[in-house]
C-alpha cells in the first residue's frame, strides 16, 4: 500500500494471532503510519436446547467489554514493540476504558460496540476524560500514552 499511495496506511490488526507485535512491527517496517487494533475475536455460540449454532455463519466476531483485557494486552505489546502511533479499541465503554488503552500506549481510542447501546457514549467518554485529567492534574492528555506505572508495588503496613 505504501507504494502506491501517499495518503496515510493504517493497518487494522487482528487479534486472532499468537504474536500480534510482530504484525505491528510488519506494518512499521513496510511504512505505515500507524497501526490500529485490535479488530473482532473469531468466536462461536451454540443455542444448547436446538444443538443449532448461534449464528448462520457458525463463526462470527466478538466485540465489546468481554475483550477489554486482551485488547488493552496486545495494545501494550505493540507499544513495546513498535514507535509508530497506535489506535486502541476493544471494549471501550467509559473514560477509564479509554485511559486504559491509553496508558497501555495508545495515542488514540476507538469505539465500536459501545454506541449500540449509547450512540453518544463518546460524549460521556469525552467528559469522564476531561473530569480525569482535571482530578490528576494533567494539562495535556498525550502525555498519558505507554504512562503505565509497572514500578514494584508499595508494601502496605497495617
Ligand atoms: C457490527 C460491527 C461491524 C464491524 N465492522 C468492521 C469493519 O468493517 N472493519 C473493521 O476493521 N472492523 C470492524 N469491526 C470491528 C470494530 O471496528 C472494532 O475493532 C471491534 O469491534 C472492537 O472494538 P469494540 O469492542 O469497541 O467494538 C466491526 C465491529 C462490529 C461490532
Amino acid at each position: 500500500m505504501r507504494k502506491v499511495t501517499t495518503l496515510p496506511v493504517i493497518p487494522k490488526l487482528t487479534p486472532n494471532v499468537t504474536d500480534v507485535a510482530s504484525f505491528a512491527r510488519a506494518a512499521e517496517e513496510s511504512g505505515a503510519d500507524a497501526v490500529s487494533l485490535v479488530n473482532t475475536f473469531l468466536a462461536m455460540a451454540i443455542d444448547v436446547d436446538t444443538r443449532r449454532p448461534k449464528l448462520s455463519n457458525m463463526l462470527g466476531g466478538l466485540s465489546g467489554p468481554a475483550i477489554r483485557p486482551i485488547a488493552v494486552r496486545m495494545v501494550w505489546e505493540c507499544f513495546n514493540a513498535v514507535k509508530i502511533p497506535i489506535i486502541g479499541m476493544g471494549g471501550i465503554v467509559d473514560a477509564a476504558d479509554a485511559i486504559e488503552f491509553m496508558l497501555a500506549g495508545s495515542t488514540a481510542v476507538q469505539i465500536g460496540t459501545a454506541n449500540f447501546a449509547d450512540p453518544f457514549v463518546w460524549n460521556k467518554v469525552l467528559a469522564g476524560l476531561r473530569d480525569y485529567l482535571t482530578r490528576h492534574g494533567v494539562s495535556d492528555v498525550t502525555s498519558l500514552v505507554g504512562q503505565i506505572d509497572t514500578s514494584p508495588r508499595k508494601e502496605v503496613h497495617a
